[in-house]
């Protein structure tokens, strides 16, 4: 057989990137460029013959390693040139093993985790022949009612940043070349996240300003950081979708950032810009994405049959072509394939690798957020109970608290509440179980008198609700957010029983809590935890770990309060407790002044249930002594701000201390408040530390009128706490030059 020019490049030995790829591209003929331009998915029929004909780039959605090496057969040795392929797969948190869903891991607020859980899940997708991932998804989210939210890491650009570049790390390791990298793909670029009232797939418009200011610092930081990929939002933003819209993806990704990465489309939105009325039939679509920016197609064939005619009729440069396909080649280079296309795959031992698991329980440890704990009644003390009632439809289900994306997971080794409790407790507690409804969903209570037996005779009933993992990510959004079917009734059910309720929810968004809290004496919000959510609630339940999450997304009290984030604007009237008029306190036909007139609604609180950054604990942590290094700061300087932390229970544990900073006047209005550092600390009982956040003058930049970043003198607040609600606060002035 011949020897195809990339084996030949291969034998060349000392050629560098550029070198390669360009020998490589001169030999490439348009239709071979377009093929590299092009994903399918595995289940195409005549994709083995599409691979051999050069007509292939990538493939998605196959994991089976044989299928994956043989595909990267036909591809380096039986097509004319041999490029081997991208095999693209959604490993969104971990593949067989299961970590706590995206917004979970945000809840952690621990980059050094969320890293390790990448990492994992790299080395167990890679060892199937995966080499790219279509994750992390930075998509700034402020609407719960989104199913989106649950692959979120939250709705605040500082955390979904930080923790984004986390997950990068872990997928790409420290050289994609390594045969546990694979590349990684920020996404979905941009503004997915706003989607008109919470429908998936739906309009966005969000005013530039507000754009670069929120929406945009994750990406961009990913792109400094050096994500390999990136991924255009199905989305219409501001009028133009975003996969024809040539402002966003030339302008700003290419021209102002200098991503030199490549950028796929999504799940057939090329043919769908004719859905959304932007182009006129497939052949304008392909044009408008390639002209935009798409360097590679998603599931559909519109490049392949399109580009051709434009290329000859000049409508398209070959020039743009041979940009993208350098990008493309580019990250073929990068992941080492043209040396080593093949996967050897080392066969598991064990269904799933016990360092894995361990890492699985301490993320889904760290995940969980205590949101109520009434006179301690939390941690349950196993000789001060004698029975225990185990209540709800997620309490023994191994798929459902897996949560959204996890077509890979090894759902027979996932550990169950149930199980897990059982194990915990042994011979010393009893334990009894009723799942009281079929499902999260159910709307049948004939099975709670079962519940409601067991609950009567148990000393504490553990109830485990929430949502079952259909019922968030992608197109699974909801118009209300409260416990679906008649899960509220059945707390109600079990709240007349008189015996003390711990509720766990298990969830992919925030759940309005506000009229089910009063009934319980604990709740544990522990979303979607994966394999390892027994064990990790079980731990938490009994005190053998102690609750350190802390919440990456405001929890309104009502739907109705959506969009609610901390990060708000303070508006020409605020709302306060001192103008507040709540329904019920509304005189008949009272004059309208009387109202408060500010900034609220009338029949729920302004504040939310649970505000950004919240999370109990076991013990008790104080703070007092903020401190600004430089009382007046010159822009251009690092300055510090510190507080003094003390763990004043009687338990070591872990507190995720929050720097927030107001700029109280801007050219334009800035948030009330806005993350601008975080720790996650160990206090032994009784210790004291003292925080100190550095801050670069820099970091207090925003976006102004004129869309350029700038860093403005002036008076700003600075709080140093435990959740955005703090009042530890300081103030310091930033100085021109
Ligand atoms: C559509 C989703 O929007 C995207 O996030 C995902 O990566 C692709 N489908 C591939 O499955």
């Amino acid at each position: 057989m011949p020897v195809n020019i990339c084996q030949q490049l291969n034998n060349a030995k000392d050629l560098d990137k550029a070198s390669y790829v360009s020998a490589l591209l001169a030999h490439m003929t348009l239709k071979e460029k377009i093929g590299q331009m092009s994903q399918f998915n595995n289940e195409d029929e005549n994709l083995r013959s599409l691979i051999k004909n050069g007509a292939v780039g990538s493939v998605l959605n196959e994991v089976d390693v044989e299928t994956i090496n043989e595909f990267q057969r036909l591809a380096s040795e039986e097509s004319r040139l041999g490029i081997p392929l991208l095999i693209g797969r959604d490993v969104i948190h971990g593949f067989n093993t299961i970590f706590p869903i995206p917004l979970g891991q945000a809840a952690s607020w621990s980059a050094e985790l969320v890293e390790d859980c990448a990492r994992i899940a790299a080395v167990e997708s890679a060892n199937n022949g995966v080499n790219w991932t279509f994750a992390p998804m930075i998509d700034i989210s402020r609407d719960p009612r989104w199913g989106r939210i649950a692959e979120s890491l939250g709705e605040d650009p500082l955390l979904c940043s930080t923790l984004g570049i986390a997950m990068v790390k872990g997928f790409q390791g420290d050289n994609l070349a390594d045969s546990s990298s694979i590349a990684a793909c920020a996404k979905h670029f941009a503004g997915y996240g706003a989607s008109e009232s919470g429908r998936d797939y739906n309009t966005t418009n969000i005013p530039e300003n507000e754009l670069r200011n929120v929406y945009l610092p994750p990406f961009k930081a990913l792109a400094d950081f050096g994500v390999a990929t990136f991924m255009a939002s199905f989305s219409d933003l501001n009028g133009v979708p975003v996969t024809g819209n040539s402002w966003l993806l030339n302008d700003i990704l290419r021209n102002e950032w200098q991503f030199p990465g490549a950028l796929v489309s999504d799940w057939e939105s090329i043919p769908q810009l004719v859905t959304h009325g932007f182009a006129v039939d497939e052949g304008s679509a392909a044009f408008e994405a390639c002209r935009a920016g798409v360097d590679m197609e998603m599931a559909s064939d519109t490049y392949a049959k399109y580009l051709p005619a434009l290329i000859e009729d000049s409508q398209l440069e070959l020039k743009q072509i041979d940009t993208k396909v350098t990008r493309l080649l580019n990250l073929k280079f990068d992941l080492g394939l043209f040396q080593t296309p093949f996967t050897q795959s080392t066969p598991l031992t064990e269904p799933l690798n016990r360092a894995h698991l361990a890492v699985a329980k301490k993320a889904a440890s760290q995940s969980c957020v205590l949101l109520k704990n009434k006179q301690k009644t939390l941690p349950l003390l196993p000789e001060k109970i004698a029975s225990l009632a185990v209540i709800g439809p997620l309490a023994n289900d191994g798929y459902e608290q897996l949560g959204t994306w996890v077509f890979d997971a090894k759902v027979d080794s996932s550990i169950t509440c149930l199980e897990a409790i059982k194990d915990y407790v042994g011979d010393t507690v009893e334990i009894k179980f009723a799942q009281g409804l079929a499902t999260s969903r159910s709307n049948n209570q004939e099975d709670f008198n079962q519940a409601i037996e067991i609950a009567l005779t148990a000393d504490v009933a553990v109830m485990i609700l929430g949502e079952e993992a259909i019922l968030s990510g992608e197109a699974h959004c909801r118009s209300t957010i409260d416990l679906p079917g008649c899960q509220e009734q059945l707390i109600n059910a079990i709240y007349q029983t008189g015996t003390p309720i711990v509720l766990v929810i298990m969830a992919g968004r925030p759940i309005t809590l506000e009229k089910i809290l009063p009934k319980v004496a604990a709740l544990l919000f522990a979303w979607h935890p994966g394999t390892m959510g027994g064990p990790a609630i079980t731990d938490l339940l009994f005190g053998s770990a102690c609750p350190s999450g802390k919440l990456p997304v405001t929890f309104p009290r009502t739907v109705g309060q959506i969009p609610l984030y901390y990060g708000q604007k303070n508006t020409g009237r605020p709302a306060s407790d001192d103008t507040f008029v709540d329904i019920d306190a509304i005189q008949v036909r009272a004059p309208q002044t009387s109202l408060g007139m500010t900034s609220t609604h009338l029949d729920t609180h302004f504040t939310p249930l649970f505000p950004f950054g919240f999370g109990l604990s076991y013990t008790q942590f104080d703070y007092k002594d903020i401190h600004v290094s430089i009382p007046a700061v010159i822009i251009g300087e690092i300055f510090q701000i510190s507080a003094t932390l003390t763990n004043s229970g009687n338990l070591a544990a872990e507190e995720i201390v929050q720097l927030y900073i107001r700029d109280l006047v801007g050219s334009v209005t800035r948030p009330v408040k806005e993350l601008k550092g975080f720790q996650r600390l160990y206090l032994s009982a009784g210790e004291s530390k003292t925080v100190i956040f550095n801050v670069h003058s820099d970091e207090l930049a925003f976006y102004n009128r004129k869309m350029q970043l700038e860093t403005e003198p002036g008076f700003f607040h600075a709080w140093i706490g435990g959740d955005s609600t703090t009042e530890l606060k300081t103030s310091f002035e930033l100085m021109a030059k």
